[in-house]
């Protein structure tokens, strides 16, 4: 059985401004895009503790911490990183097009 990918475009590089996380919606999915070490990564925005947004959040040495209750996740693979966090995050495959950042959405 295949599974079909698609590259969808969700922003540019300049948009994280300031910031080293950005969320954006694509395909009904909330997705965290996170700027690390030069290059983007992508899971999914919401925490798997509670209801918070994890772009809201903020990057510390390779993770992501929740703004609610202070979980982390790795940001390279979506490993939860202990209390109060316990399920991992959904990671999609980035790839770049200049300064075009795409997001592959298994379908
Ligand atoms: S909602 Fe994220 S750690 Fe609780």
């Amino acid at each position: 059985m295949t599974t079909d990918v698609s590259w969808r475009p969700v922003a540019d590089l300049a948009e994280f401004g300031d910031r080293d996380v950005i969320g954006r919606e694509v395909d009904g999915l909330a997705i965290a895009l996170y700027r690390l070490d030069g290059a983007v990564y992508a899971t999914a925005d919401h925490c798997t503790h509670g209801s918070a947004r994890l772009s809201a959040g903020e990057v510390v040495e390779g993770y992501v911490e929740c703004p609610l209750h202070f979980g982390l996740f790795e940001i390279r693979t979506g490993k939860a990183a202990g209390a109060p966090v316990g399920r991992d995050l959904r990671t999609f495959p980035v790839r770049l097009d200049g300064t075009r950042i795409e997001v592959a959405i298994a379908g």
